[in-house]
């Protein structure tokens, strides 16, 4: 059956691993796997701006033997024009998979509904579960495991936040999310990684104070405070945040060997000073170059689940 990636809990826990083992070995290894071999195409769909998705999906497709086709979608029939079942019924019969950055995870959902390839979230409102593969990979790489180190996550409850919370617990860590009131992450995606972290030994909490949280951290990440789609709410936003930026003082409280995570594009003096982003502890440069190999992964795990 052809398996889809849409949230980051599509996949099991073992298969996040296996996932990530793979990743290790492709970026040792990064020619070795040639599954769009042919070449086969693979469609990469953008509702939204983007320069790493757009990049390492681009680089990633064609290192496996295959053939990027960006599509922009203001340039395509989709959204107004066209509809997305009528959409993955005419790429499905052409591409090998579909990759789509959008808003509503809704519309992945339609997409993998009504497509017969493997259906890959590059981005919604709601989850970003490819960075997670690639923070995850950073995370074992720098600290050797994933099973009991603390994340702090401190920022907006949004895309990131929900995938922090799914993936970190699928991973057996320790996930404490950090927002002002008003922006807590929802509370139904809470309740399904505290259910997920039951399992592997990991846990989630919520908190509204960065310092008490990061006490013990061996990771802290953020995230934008303005994400696509939300630039209209900038004013209200930057005036509701204060007080939530990872700079050094916040550093100084986790552990010595921390380790600091942006998914990127960051925004110097919002959510993380410059000597935080620029500094030692940051390891931001392998995380962003950890998207092409954890995605190379993806695809080569979803081609083999969809023949
Ligand atoms: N982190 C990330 O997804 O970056 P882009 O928006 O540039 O793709
Ligand atoms: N939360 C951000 C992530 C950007 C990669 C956004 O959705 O814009």
């Amino acid at each position: 059956m052809t398996r889809h990636f849409l949230r980051d809990d599509d996949i099991t826990p073992s298969e996040q691993e296996e996932i990530l083992k793979l990743a290790l070995e492709l970026k040792a290894n990064p020619y070795s796997q040639k599954p769009f071999a042919g070449p086969k195409t693979v469609a990469v769909i953008f509702d939204k701006t983007s320069t790493r998705t757009r990049v390492s999906f681009a680089v990633g497709i064609s290192d496996l033997g295959g053939v990027p086709l960006i599509i922009d979608s203001q340039g395509s029939q989709m959204g107004a024009k066209e509809s997305v079942a009528d959409t993955a019924r005419v790429l499905d019969r052409q591409v090998a998979q579909i990759v789509w950055r959008t808003y509503a995870q809704a519309g992945l959902d339609e997409m993998a509904a009504f497509s017969k390839v493997p259906v890959i979230n590059a981005l919604s409102d709601e989850f970003h579960p490819c960075q997670l593969l690639a923070d995850l990979l950073t995370i074992q790489e720098h600290k050797g495991k994933l099973a009991g180190l603390k994340l702090v996550y401190i920022g907006d409850g949004n895309n990131m936040a929900n995938s922090y919370l799914l993936a970190g617990a699928m991973a057996g860590m320790h996930v404490v999310i950090v927002t002002p009131e008003k922006y807590s992450p929802a509370s139904s995606i809470v309740a399904e990684a505290q259910e997920i972290a039951l399992t592997t030994g990991g846990s989630v909490s919520v908190s509204h104070s960065s310092a008490q949280a990061v006490v013990g951290a061996d990771v802290l990440a953020t995230d934008t405070w303005v994400s696509m789609g939300q630039e209209a709410e900038k004013a209200q936003r930057v005036q509701d945040f204060a007080g939530f930026t990872i700079d050094s003082e916040l550093l100084a409280l986790a552990k010595p060997d921390a380790i600091v995570l942006h998914c990127l594009p960051a925004y110097r003096g919002y959510e993380i000073s410059a000597e935080v982003l620029d500094g030692s502890q940051a390891v931001i440069w392998d995380q962003a170059e950890n998207r092409l190999h954890a995605q190379k992964a993806l695809m080569v795990w979803l081609d083999q689940r969809a023949k």
